[in-house]
């Protein structure tokens, strides 16, 4: 009397669309609801047309088809909220994804030193320089002697030197480096070496007591002054992004011979005079000079067959010039709001 089978069929395939917890209910409704499909069928018969025998058949009927809809209904109710459980889970645990980057990192910055180390050691590197270190406690005789410093000299001034117990002082200077590293490599060399110093010094908006060097080396048959001044050109062309124009002034080192200041035409005003080249249009920058035969000496070089250059520029004020830095304590000042202007270039 009831067609049973084709009502199931009608809910299971409505079953079967209904992908959530919610649509189910709507499907609950639309057969066992006041007014669904299972229940209206209960009351829109006409009981009185039919024989007792036909009623209670009716009622068996309809109560097997309510009990079955139910089953049905609450099983698919259960594996959808089974199932967005599930996907909430999921969710919870895509939020969780450890590969996305994290919210409130805070990364750390690079010193503007070390900015301008790397971009040096990258440039020296790709013109075939090996990068080179040594003791920041060194001693009077790499600092001093082995490069033709002599004892009345006024570098080893208390004003100057940090000494320390023993015959040791706090190196004054990269240079220090220089017959180091020809006793070890001997000639042909070319190495930079890029490291902390130390002076004596009254501290001002320009001079630290602690403070960075790079120190260059080439030591060749035939070096000159044109090969000193062209791998200066092409340093400081690199370092400012343009062509830069620069001039020799004799300087007087003991080590060199000659020996000069490079001075670079000031990158601010391009040699019109400002407040940072002191209105001279040129910025001293780098000394510098051909390797005295005495330090060749010292680092047992022949120097009938070999000659070179050496250079010893201010890695410190070279990175004030580069990101306009006014005050040179700044960078000793432990601010990490200083280190976090200046931009990670890797
Ligand atoms: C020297 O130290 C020589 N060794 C450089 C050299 C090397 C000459 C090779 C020839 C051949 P000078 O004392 O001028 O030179 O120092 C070199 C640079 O270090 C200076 O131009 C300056 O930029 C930097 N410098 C020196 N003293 C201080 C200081 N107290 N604070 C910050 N920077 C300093």
């Amino acid at each position: 009397m009831i067609a049973v089978d084709a009502i199931l069929q009608e809910l299971e395939a409505a079953l079967a669309e209904a992908q959530t917890p919610d649509q189910v209910e709507q499907v609950r409704v639309r057969f066992l609801g006041r007014k669904g499909k299972i229940t209206l069928l209960g009351k829109e018969t006409d009981f009185r047309s039919l024989s007792a025998e036909e009623r209670r058949q009716f009622g068996s009927q309809l109560n097997e088809l309510k009990r079955q809809a139910e089953e049905k209904i609450a099983a698919a109710l259960a594996d959808r909220r089974h199932k967005a459980t599930q996907m909430a889970a999921l969710a919870a645990r895509a939020r969780l994804d450890l590969t996305l980057p994290a919210t409130d990192r805070r990364l750390g910055a690079l010193h503007p030193i070390s900015l301008v180390q790397m971009e040096l050691e990258a440039i020296f590197e790709g013109m075939g320089f090996m990068v080179l270190t040594g003791p920041e406690v060194e001693t009077e005789y790499y600092n001093f002697d082995a490069l033709n410093i002599p004892p009345d000299h006024p570098a080893r001034d208390m004003q100057d030197t940090f000494w320390l117990e023993g015959g040791y002082i706090l190196r004054t200077h990269t240079s220090a480096n220089q017959v180091r590293a020809l006793e070890k490599y001997g000639a042909p060399i070319r190495a930079i070496f890029p490291g902390r110093c130390f002076r004596y010094e009254a501290m001002d908006a320009s001079h630290e007591n602690t403070f960075y060097q790079l120190e260059g080396l080439v030591v060749d048959r035939d070096i000159s002054v044109a090969n000193l001044i062209a791998v200066m050109k092409a340093l400081l062309g690199e370092v400012f992004g343009r062509e830069v124009t620069v001039r020799l002034r004799p300087g007087f080192f003991p080590f060199v011979e000659p020996g000069f200041e490079l001075d670079q035409e000031c990158p601010f005003c391009d040699g019109q005079g400002c407040s940072v080249c002191k209105h001279t249009g040129w910025i001293e920058l780098i000394p510098c000079g051909l390797v005295h035969p005495k330090v060749l000496e010292a680092g047992r070089v022949d120097p009938e067959k070999f000659s070179g250059f050496a250079f010893g520029m201010g890695m410190t004020r070279l990175a004030m010039l580069k990101f306009g830095i006014p005050d040179i304590r700044l960078f000793n000042s432990g601010d990490l709001r200083f280190c976090e202007q200046f931009p990670v270039v890797l």
